[in-house]
């Protein structure tokens, strides 16, 4: 029997139109002459949108992405400072609305080095790990204001949320990804020496969470020490599991580690599936580079792949994932046009088995 999956697919702005366009055709091949088929709903969102309409997120099309079973997304901004989008709130009102309204609590942002492909680091070791960030709280929450602004009395405050339920839910979720891997190990990190308060409900949670999985190896650090650990000996990392802020920092460092920020993958997961889980690259518009297909599209394929993963199409992630492989083995990440990248990967993919 033929399976729909209803695909909503947000390009957005810059480079991100173009590297969703080789995600869509590698999609396409991965699932040609199978009984999966995609219904593709596309939402022009983003910075150009809101620069042609003032729209940011119009509450209708929220309510139509809800429909779909997942999110495709490229990336959205324009450039910075740009006057015109001031009160466009891309950020806040389109990217983060959505991981916020659809409880993409779960930040999934796999890091591992491809052969053939060349780390910012010169002696990498094996890499392999991924990063669970947490994705509603925390600084990210919006629970802050800006007093007397303008004035020397200025007061602004970003307050960080951290919710018993919040940090359960996303805990709970790095330790069953920590139970499927091979490794059986699971880092936390956070700050605890300064950050206290919520320090001490993260510490309480893990350890709640911890006794359940004995087999599990736990281990902490302070985030600014892991940086210099994931610079120093990034094999020693399985699954990391932290807050939204410290996540968002490490996954860009741990995309230079991986090969640079052209490979980085990510899901903004909503395990419990009450809202579609969306997938995305970790880069930008990169509005410097638009229109001359030269992103890599790398990162949105492998992003796809962890899309198929979440349907339940764990063949199809693979399929994905092993052509990558192949054409990173074979051509590396010389320079070579977005269209180009995704043809190679195309060819590369292994018939259905
Ligand atoms: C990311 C991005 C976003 C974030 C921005 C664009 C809001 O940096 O996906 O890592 O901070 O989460
Ligand atoms: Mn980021």
């Amino acid at each position: 029997m033929t399976r729909t999956i209803k695909l909503a697919v947000i390009p957005g702005d810059g480079i991100g139109v173009e590297v969703t366009e080789q995600a869509n055709r590698v999609l396409d091949a991965v699932l040609a002459g199978g009984d999966v088929v995609l219904d593709r709903t596309e939402f022009k969102l983003g910075a150009e949108r809101f620069l042609a309409t003032g729209d940011t997120l119009p509450a209708a099309e929220q309510a139509a992405i809800a429909e779909h079973e997942a999110i495709l997304f490229g990336a959205v901004g324009g450039v910075p400072g740009d006057p015109r989008l001031k009160n466009a709130n891309i950020e806040r009102g389109l990217l983060l609305k959505l991981r916020f309204d659809f409880e993409h609590y779960a930040n999934v942002r796999p890091c591992a080095l491809f052969p053939g492909v060349e780390s910012t680091l010169k002696h990498p070791g094996e890499v392999d790990f991924v990063v669970v960030r947490e994705g509603t709280e925390g600084p990210y929450a919006g629970n802050g204001g800006r007093l007397r602004a303008g004035t020397p009395n200025e007061v602004s405050t970003e307050v960080s949320v951290n919710t018993a339920f919040g940090i359960e839910r996303i805990v709970r979720h790095a330790f069953s990804i920590a139970e499927q891997r091979d490794r059986k190990k699971l880092t936390w990190v956070h700050k605890t020496n300064v950050l206290v308060h919520s320090g001490a409900t993260w510490q309480r949670i893990v350890e709640t969470v911890a006794a359940e999985h004995p087999g599990i190896a736990v281990d902490y650090m302070h985030v600014d020490a892991a940086t210099i650990h994931m610079v120093q000996n990034p094999a020693q990392f399985d699954v990391i599991v932290t807050d939204n802020l410290f996540g968002d920092i490490l996954t860009d460092l741990a995309g230079a580690i991986g090969g640079g920020i052209g490979l980085a993958a990510s899901g903004s997961i909503n395990p419990d599936r009450t809202f579609p889980s969306m997938f995305e690259p970790v880069h930008g518009s990169a509005p410097d580079i638009a229109g001359q297909q030269k992103a890599d599209p790398t990162a949105a394929i492998l992003s796809a792949a962890l899309m198929f993963d979440h349907l339940g199409l764990q063949a199809e992630g693979d399929r994905v994932r092993d052509a990558v492989r192949a054409d990173l083995a074979a051509r590396g990440t010389a320079a070579r046009s977005t269209p180009e990248v995704g043809d190679a990967i195309i060819a590369a993919i292994a018939p259905r088995a």
